[in-house]
């Protein structure tokens, strides 16, 4: 539409962003993304009869040299692979050409329901294959993703990622019960090399990370709205967009990374819907919106989490998926909201050991090395801690497993007992402090008072500054952990953490100098068990400082890699659903501080051999659909 009369306004009257727009085609919900690609000629009439809905027309754009004989194959391919094509991209099909005199148009049947025409285009851009919009009247091409429901009510905030190292909420809504969408691009724009190995790799963010021109939340409302957008991106998350990731969103947590339970602790926010079993199972924490969706959607590849005490490994053990907390200082922790220093780690939920490979030689570069293409020697000697019999189904299962890895390893299995290693003089100079009382209380005060001076005090100063001296609002369980670490000794707790990291690191699980085992053990303990957990329970107790030692304390004090591995399922009986359900049980696997590339190698290997398997998304790993 052209206007006959210009109307002179003032400059600052209308400022117009676009923020892409959304259509259905053949009823499937797609987003247009505002940023052109490229700009594109084409013979005059070519789009003469040709649908669109507000200026676009669904498109498909060849391969350079695709021939007229491959364009079955190449569709059927495409339509089979990725999901945000399909048929109706194909009726309008572009194919590259020197000049437009020269190009011809013809007739073809690749889809039987509709014809398609392959026509000739000309262009100064470089225009990946695949579906695309056309804007009919500028020839600029805009890329096409396709629109999910977050039905676990995993994430905080949708993203559209603009390709400069910032990203904007993705201004899109497909129909969903009191949910986001979220908006993944076409894999089909993506080729994986050298520079970019996570080309077109989907992966959502935990909500405690900066990202550039998003909001941040921490799991808290008042956070939320208090501060403005962030306007950097830190290190680690900036090297996997490097790599050609693409971020679709932050995710939920339990409130500022503290434990909480489904649903009586989640205030501020619902917590995310383990999909596994009954459906109504807690996700656990903090990385809940992590593990849900993960174990959710087959749209997304991968999840980054933080562990701090087990807010990756818990999450990934009940949610049935892989999660890795990584060796103590493997990547800088810049622009995360840190829960407590010494004992923060960041890594990923992933269903596919062989990205989760990729994934961390890119998140932690030098610092990790990948055994991808070499021959590991795995090491023989695999040690069990606080290990369940085989009386029941997950310690036959977790049995099974141990049993399975030392035939795999040609190694054998003997169990350790951790607080009496300790006491033992000639290794350890600490032995006369006892075991029990040193390691009771130094998690909680590391963790309750490790956010003081970060985020408590500037955070309750900004608020009170801004709402006249107000305090604002916090979840029961950070508010009890805050208060109760209070009058303890921060210097105490860190010494005896470094102290058990000395003993633990040199005495049980040290390193050995061939890069190839990398680590003098295997240490196995049971990560979960198929312990129901129901999200509508009322008789849980107040939030509690997390007193004691277990297992999945040796990698926290220590900072060994600890890695959970889905073993399979137990089943339970639900009197929620009157039925038997199954719910995930998981390992837990150690190595020595550093060689976190050979727990990864270790899984994709044990997948070759079917003593693990690729845990699919749905209500089972099996894949049986989820339970609404
Ligand atoms: C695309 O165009 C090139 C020449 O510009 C031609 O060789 C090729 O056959 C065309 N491909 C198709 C599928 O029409
Ligand atoms: C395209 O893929 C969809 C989804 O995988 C499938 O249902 C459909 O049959 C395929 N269509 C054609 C024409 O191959
Ligand atoms: C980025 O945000 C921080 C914290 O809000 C602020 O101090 C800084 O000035 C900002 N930098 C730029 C370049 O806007
Ligand atoms: C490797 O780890 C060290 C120690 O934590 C850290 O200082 C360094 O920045 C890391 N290197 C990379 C490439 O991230
Ligand atoms: C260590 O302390 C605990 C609790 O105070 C006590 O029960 C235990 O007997 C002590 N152990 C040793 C070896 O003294
Ligand atoms: C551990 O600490 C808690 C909380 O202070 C205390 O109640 C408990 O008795 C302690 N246990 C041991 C064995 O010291
Ligand atoms: C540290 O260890 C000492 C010695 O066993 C113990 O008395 C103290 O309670 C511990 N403190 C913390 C904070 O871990
Ligand atoms: C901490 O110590 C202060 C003063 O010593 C006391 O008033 C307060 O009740 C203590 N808090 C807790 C949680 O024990
Ligand atoms: C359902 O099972 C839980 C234990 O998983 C139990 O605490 C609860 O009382 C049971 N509820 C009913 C109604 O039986």
């Amino acid at each position: 539409m052209r206007l006959s009369f210009l109307v002179l306004l003032p400059v600052s009257a209308a400022k117009i962003t676009p923020t892409g727009s959304t259509i259905l085609l053949n009823e499937i919900a797609y987003y247009i993304s505002p940023h052109s690609i490229g700009n594109i000629a084409l013979e005059e009439h070519v789009l003469d009869g040709i649908e669109s809905a507000f200026g676009f027309s669904p498109v498909s754009v060849l391969a350079q040299e695709t021939r007229p004989d491959d364009l079955v194959s190449v569709f059927s391919t495409w339509n089979a692979t990725d999901d945000v094509f399909q048929p109706g991209f194909a009726q309008l099909i572009l194919n590259e050409t020197q000049s437009l005199g020269t190009s011809t148009t013809q007739e073809v049947e690749i889809f039987t329901q509709n014809p398609s025409t392959v026509v000739g285009y000309v262009t100064k851009s470089k225009v990946p294959k695949g579906p695309y919009l056309l804007d009919k009247e500028t020839g600029n091409l805009h890329q096409a993703y396709r629109l999910y429901d977050d039905f676990a009510g995993a994430f905080t905030e949708a993203l559209l990622d603009n390709n400069d190292g910032t990203f904007q909420v993705l201004s899109a809504k497909v129909v969903g019960s009191a949910t986001l969408t979220i908006g993944v691009p076409s894999r089909l724009y993506y080729e994986p090399s050298k520079e970019k190995p996570l080309a077109g790799v989907r992966i959502a963010v935990k909500d405690i990370f900066s990202l550039a021109g998003v909001k941040q939340s921490n799991g808290n409302r008042a956070w939320y709205h208090l501060y403005p957008p962030n306007n950097v991106t830190g290190t680690a998350i900036s090297r996997l967009v490097e790599a050609g990731a693409v971020i679709v969103g932050t995710q939920k947590l339990s409130q500022f990374a503290t434990s909480e339970v489904a649903t009586v602790d989640w205030v501020d926010y619902h917590s995310p819907f383990n999909p596994r079993g009954d459906g109504y199972q807690d996700p656990s924490s903090s990385s809940s919106g992590a593990g849900a969706s993960v174990a959710s959607y087959r749209w997304l590849d991968a999840a980054v989490g933080t562990d701090t005490g087990g807010s990756i490994r818990s999450p990934a053990g009940v949610n049935g998926v892989f999660g890795n907390r990584a060796s103590h200082g493997i990547v800088s922790l810049d622009h995360v909201m840190p829960l407590s220093e010494p004992l923060d780690t960041v890594g990923f939920l992933v269903r596919d050991p062989a990205l989760w490979d990729k994934l961390q030689a890119v998140m932690y570069e030098s610092n990790y090395t990948s055994l991808a293409s070499s021959q590991p020697k795995y090491p023989t000697d695999i040690m069990t801690v606080t290990y369940p019999n085989s009386n029941t189904e997950a310690g036959a299962l977790l049995n099974e497993f141990a049993a399975a890895l030392a035939k795999f390893v040609g190694g054998s299995v003997t169990t350790l007992d951790v607080a009496n290693r300790w006491t033992s003089a000639e290794t350890n100079s600490h032995a006369g402090l006892n075991f029990t009382e040193t390691f009771n209380i130094t998690y909680p005060v590391l963790t309750g008072k490790g956010q003081d001076d970060a985020v408590v005090k500037p955070f309750f100063a900004d608020y009170a500054k801004h709402y006249d001296g107000r305090q604002p609002f916090i979840n029961p369980s950070p508010l009890a952990r805050w208060a109760w670490a209070a009058n303890y000794s921060w210097d105490e707790a860190l010494q005896n953490k470094t102290i058990f990291a000395g003993w633990f690191n040199s005495q049980i699980l040290p390193p050995v100098d061939d890069p190839l085992q990398c680590s003098s053990s295997l240490v196995l303990y049971a990560g979960k068990t198929g312990t129901q957990s129901p999200r509508n329970r009322y008789d849980i107790a107040l939030p509690m400082p997390f007193t004691g030692f277990s297992a999945a304390r040796m990698s926290v004090f220590s900072g060994c890699p600890d890695f959970i591995y889905p073993l399979g399922e137990v089943s339970r009986f639900s009197n929620l659903t009157n039925h038997d359900e199954n719910l995930p049980v998981a390992v837990g696997i150690l190595a020595a501080k550093g060689c976190d590339g050979l727990l990864a190698r270790l899984a994709i290997d044990l997948v070759d051999e079917g003593i693990l398997k690729v845990p699919e998304v749905g209500g089972s790993i099996d894949g049986s659909p989820i339970l609404f």
